[in-house]
C-alpha cells in the first residue's frame, strides 16, 4: 500500500464559522511545526490502513462552495477514488450535522463536520509530541473512527488505551473498524471531558475534540508526570494546540506547541443563532484594537483568554454593511467594531461587562512585546480552570481564564 500524505495541519473542525487567520487557512506556523515524515508516529500509520476505518465513505469538500458543503465518496460509487482519498493529508470527515454519515446523501450538503478521521499530519504531531512507549496507559478523548486508537494500540499496547466518545452510533462503529484491523482498546461511550475514572491513573491524555479547558477530572485520573495534550479553543475561534505535564500537586504545566486544533467538542460548539442585543443602547469610542487586530492567531487566543465569554459574530447595523461584533450571549454585553482604514477602529459596546477594554490592554502590551507568536505562550491549568502565561519579559499580564467547565 503506498501511503502518501501531503501538507499538514489541521482537523476538518477548522472550516466550523470564521477561520480567517491566514495562519490558520494556510497551516502557517502550526505547519512549520509539524515533524518530517517517518517519525515513530509515521512508522506505525504504514501498518494500520486508514481506509479500513471508513469503510462506508466519507465527506469531502467541495471546492470554493460558500457556505462550506460536503459531498460523499463512497467505496461503491468509486472505489479507486476513496481509496487514493483515504491517502492524502486531509481528515475524512465521516459524520455531518451530529447525525448524518455519507451513504445517506446524495449531491451536497452544507453542514458542519461532526467527526471525522483527522489529518494525519496532526495525528503525527500529537503522537510524536506525547512521547509514547509499550505499557503506558492512554486515554483518548473523541474516538470518532476508530484509527487513532489504533495507532496508540499499536504504540503503546491495546489493554492500555482507553478511548471515549460521545455519540454512540460512532463508538460502535469504531469498535466494528478497530476489531476488523484487530485491534482490541478499550471503546466506552461518555462525555470524555469528565475522563473515564475505570481506565485511570492515566500517564497520556490525548484530547482530539477542542475543548475550552482543561477540565478538573483529567487532572484528578493523570499520574504526576503524565502529559496531557488537547486543543484549547476559545468563542472568537481561537485554537491552540496544548501540551501540560500533570506536576505532584496535581496542576499540570506546559506550552502551547502549535496552532492545530480539531473540531470542538460537541457540548461546546457555539449557538450557531445568537439573540442580538440592541446595539443602538450602547456607546460609541475610538480604539486602537480592532477586529482586523485579531487576525493575528496569536492576538485571537489572548483576546480569546480575557473575554472567553464573547462569541465572534458578523452583524449589520441600521441596515448598513455587515461588521464584527461579540457577543456575551448570557449577560447580553456586545461590542461591534468597526475598522478604520487608519488601523484604529470605532468600536460600539454596551451590557453589564465592557469586555473590549480587557481585550485593548492584553492586546497593545503583546504589542509592545514585539508580537510572539502562540509557542511562546505558556499555560497552567488547576481543578479552578487554565491561565495563559506570557513570556516573562513580555510584561504582557497572565491572560487567565476559568476554562474547564
Ligand atoms: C476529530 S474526531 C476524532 C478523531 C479520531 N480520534 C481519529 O482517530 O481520527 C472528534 C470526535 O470527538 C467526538 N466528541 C465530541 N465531543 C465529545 C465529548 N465531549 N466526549 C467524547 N467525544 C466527543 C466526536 O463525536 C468525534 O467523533
Amino acid at each position: 500500500m503506498l501511503i502518501f500524505f501531503r501538507g499538514a495541519g489541521h482537523d476538518a473542525g477548522r472550516s466550523i464559522g470564521r477561520d480567517r487567520s491566514p495562519q490558520r487557512e494556510t497551516g502557517g506556523k502550526a505547519q512549520e511545526d509539524q515533524p518530517a515524515l517517518g517519525g515513530p508516529a509515521t512508522d506505525v500509520m504504514l501498518r494500520v490502513p486508514r481506509h479500513r476505518f471508513v469503510p462506508n465513505g466519507y465527506f469531502v469538500q467541495v471546492p470554493g462552495a460558500m457556505p462550506t458543503a460536503y459531498r460523499p465518496v463512497l467505496p461503491w460509487d468509486d472505489e479507486q477514488a476513496w481509496l487514493a482519498g483515504c491517502y492524502t493529508d486531509q481528515a475524512l470527515v465521516t459524520q455531518v450535522a451530529n447525525t448524518v454519515v455519507p451513504r445517506e446523501v446524495r449531491g451536497e450538503i452544507v453542514r458542519e463536520p461532526t467527526s471525522s478521521v483527522s489529518e494525519p499530519g496532526l495525528v503525527a504531531f500529537v503522537l510524536d509530541q506525547a512521547d509514547l512507549a509499550p505499557g503506558l496507559r492512554v486515554l483518548e478523548i473523541g474516538a470518532g473512527a476508530g484509527w487513532n486508537a489504533a495507532l496508540l494500540s499499536e504504540l503503546v499496547g491495546e489493554d492500555h488505551v482507553f478511548t471515549i466518545e460521545v455519540d454512540a452510533s460512532i463508538a460502535a462503529q469504531a469498535r466494528t473498524n478497530l476489531y476488523s484491523t484487530e485491534h482490541y482498546p478499550t471503546v466506552v461511550v461518555g462525555d470524555g471531558r469528565k475522563g473515564h475514572p475505570d481506565g485511570a491513573p492515566y500517564d497520556r491524555l490525548l484530547a482530539t475534540c477542542g475543548v475550552a479547558g482543561i477540565y478538573p477530572e483529567w487532572l484528578d485520573q493523570m499520574k504526576p508526570g503524565g502529559i496531557i495534550l488537547a486543543g484549547l479553543r476559545g468563542r472568537m475561534l481561537s485554537a491552540g494546540l496544548a501540551r501540560l505535564t500533570v506536576c505532584d500537586d496535581g496542576t499540570a504545566q506546559g506550552r502551547f506547541v502549535s496552532g492545530g486544533n480539531y473540531m470542538p467538542a460537541r457540548q461546546e460548539v457555539p449557538p450557531r443563532h445568537l439573540m442580538l442585543p440592541d446595539v443602538d443602547s450602547g456607546t460609541e469610542r475610538l480604539s486602537d484594537v480592532g477586529a482586523s487586530a485579531l487576525a493575528d492567531h496569536a492576538a485571537l487566543v489572548l483576546a480569546d483568554s480575557v473575554a472567553p465569554a464573547l462569541q465572534w459574530t458578523r452583524v449589520s447595523v441600521s441596515g448598513g454593511p455587515s461588521t464584527d461584533a461579540y457577543i456575551d450571549q448570557d449577560s447580553g454585553s456586545f461590542v461591534v467594531v468597526s475598522d478604520c482604514a487608519d488601523g484604529t477602529a470605532v468600536i460600539r459596546e454596551g451590557g453589564p461587562d465592557l469586555m473590549w477594554s480587557r481585550v485593548e490592554r492584553v492586546i497593545s502590551a503583546w504589542r509592545e512585546a514585539g508580537c510572539p507568536s502562540v509557542e511562546a505562550f505558556g499555560v497552567r491549568a488547576s481543578r479552578d480552570g487554565h491561565t495563559i502565561v506570557l513570556p516573562k519579559q513580555s510584561g504582557i499580564p497572565s491572560a487567565g481564564r476559568g476554562g474547564g467547565r
